[in-house]
């Protein structure tokens, strides 16, 4: 894949010379031309991307698979449907699946809203109507609001009727705690009326909603009235989503969905309904989108229901917990149409359903990423690239010397030969470079630089450190660390030491 960074002649690239600070580099608007060094990988995601295929990468952590994964979700087209939970009069612990649209979901509003009526200010109304709604003073033809049941203009009940049954002898001294404990407010909810319109009757309701007064008509009515017949439902999945959904560590039912439990059992009066009380999983929020399980072995048994849910594209959601009142409750055909990212590790491979790895196999590209790429001008510039990307993306840091650069660069080569041994190589382990320059990036803020510097990330060098690292530094070696740590007097005291030394070979820690 080539990234056309622009500004310099060099395709994809600038190089060192061309800048005076990061600020210079423009940052990729594609995001998977974010990502550096890993090419096969990047070029998996397009195609998974275009073709709806899954993908599994594996490699070490801090490279760039969660990246990838984001990246090739925003590389998806927007979701076009939406998931809803429709309540069953004949059988209501079995709530029917809808799917609507976008174009239905649009026009749904727009009737909804049309069901609502027009709005008019209280004073565009008949004066009659507005006197009952409790808008406007019987007496002395004020507007306020119908929750003030007194006028505030001339202090009286708004209403005549009100007005008698408050015509207390006391009324001067009670009348606002009258208001209060009374509750009550000036008028009527609604008020239906008649109008002739085109030579023809017809009925008029006017609501109180809110400040202002909303105006049905026939048509408006006959929507409502429809809408009233519907069954009630519920969105589970909305069409406005985030395409990715992370589902690293899921439980069961964070990953396959729930219905919550009710304490009178769905009782018609009492409890919630059982369409109602339906989550949907993190494989239903993935619909049409991106489902990202990083640490893939760690599911476990889990990577079963994963793998159902990727051949049947639906997966029915009911209650998980069997002491729960939702565990009678069952809906089916609930769509899960993602495209499957996992991650790991080298070594965790082993612990993969084999099945869900034939099934990636099968239907989408496992790719090894990279650890280091090679020291060349071009993969500079990448890395010059993460720089200002990294810089940018933190937005509390400021821009990086050419210095600061070169000196960022050149630690890339030596963690390529420390970590993976390669020669004339730069580390593609950017989560931990990453760190290095936002521990830069915080010294020069501390100083109120205007750049990052090189001194500044020679300092991060030395403080932004892996603790193991400092335990070496200060104790010889890293288990020498580990027996002294134990051997201090202050062990014994430590709240965290009993569990941390005793409990898992000793039962008493439980006592
Ligand atoms: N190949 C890469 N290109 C650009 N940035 C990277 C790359 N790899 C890692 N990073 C940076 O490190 C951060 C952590 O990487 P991540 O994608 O979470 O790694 P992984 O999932 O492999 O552990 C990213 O958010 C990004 O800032
Ligand atoms: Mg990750």
């Amino acid at each position: 894949m080539t990234d056309d960074l622009g500004k310099s002649g060099q395709k994809g690239t600038i190089p060192l010379d061309d800048i005076e600070t990061t600020e210079d580099v423009q940052i990729a608007s594609d995001p998977l031309q974010r990502v550096i060094g890993q090419d096969e990988a990047v070029r998996l995601a397009r195609i998974a991307a275009s073709q709806r295929r899954h993908l599994l990468l594996v490699g070490p952590p801090g490279t760039g698979k969660s990246m990838i994964a984001q990246a090739l979700a925003l590389h998806l087209a927007r979701p076009t449907e939406e998931i809803r939970v429709v309540h069953n009069p004949e059988n209501p612990e079995r709530p029917m699946i809808e799917l609507k649209t976008d174009a239905e979901v649009e026009k749904e509003l727009e009737s909804r809203g049309f069901a609502e009526g027009e709005y008019i200010d209280p004073k565009e109304a008949p004066v009659n109507v507005a006197e009952r709604l409790g808008y406007r003073c019987s007496s002395c033809g004020a507007y306020s609001p119908p929750k003030e049941s007194f006028c505030p203009n001339c202090s009286r009940a708004k209403l005549a009727q009100i007005r008698s049954t408050t015509n207390n002898p006391f009324g001067d001294i009670l009348g606002g705690l009258m208001e209060v404990t009374m509750g009550q407010m000036a008028g009527r909810e609604r008020v239906t009326t008649t109008r002739k319109r085109f030579g023809k009757e017809e009925v008029v309701v006017f609501e109180r909603a809110g400040d202002v007064i909303s105006v049905l008509d026939q048509a408006a009515l006959e929507k409502r009235r429809e809408f009233e017949k519907e069954s009630p439902r519920k969105v589970i999945v909305p069409l406005r989503r985030n395409p990715f959904v992370l589902a690293t560590g899921a439980s069961d039912t964070e990953l396959l969905g729930d219905v919550r439990h009710d304490p009178y059992g769905g009782h018609p009066q009492l409890g919630t309904q059982p369409y109602d009380r339906v989550i949907a999983g993190a494989i239903h929020s993935a619909h049409q989108g991106v489902l990202f399980v990083d640490e893939l072995p760690h599911l476990g048994h889990i990577q079963r229901f994963i793998l159902t849910a990727m051949q049947e594209k639906r997966f029915p959601i009911s209650g998980r917990n069997p002491q729960s009142a939702g565990a009678s409750v069952r809906v089916d055909n609930v769509p899960c149409d993602f495209i499957f990212v996992g991650a790991c590790n080298i070594q965790d491979l082993p612990q993969i359903l084999s099945p869900l790895r034939s099934r990636i196999n099968g239907g989408g590209y496992e790719v090894l990423v990279e650890t280091v790429m090679p020291d060349t001008p071009g993969n500079r510039a990448k890395l010059i690239q993460f720089v200002a990307q990294e810089i940018v993306m933190d937005g509390k840091i400021p821009h990086a010397t050419k210095e600061a650069v070169l000196l960022i660069v050149e630690e890339a080569k030596k963690r390529a030969k420390v970590i993976d041994n390669k020669d004339k190589s730069l580390t593609l382990r950017l989560r931990e470079l990453g760190g290095l320059i936002r521990a830069a990036g915080d010294l020069a803020t501390g100083e109120s630089a205007r750049n990052i510097e090189a001194r500044h990330i020679r300092d991060a060098m030395k403080t932004a450190r892996p603790v193991e690292e400092q335990i070496k530094e200060r104790y010889g070696s890293y288990m020498g660390g580990l027996s002294k740590d134990i051997s201090t007097s202050e062990k014994e005291s430590s709240p965290y030491h009993y569990w941390n030394y005793h409990v898992h070979d000793d039962k008493r820690g439980y006592e």
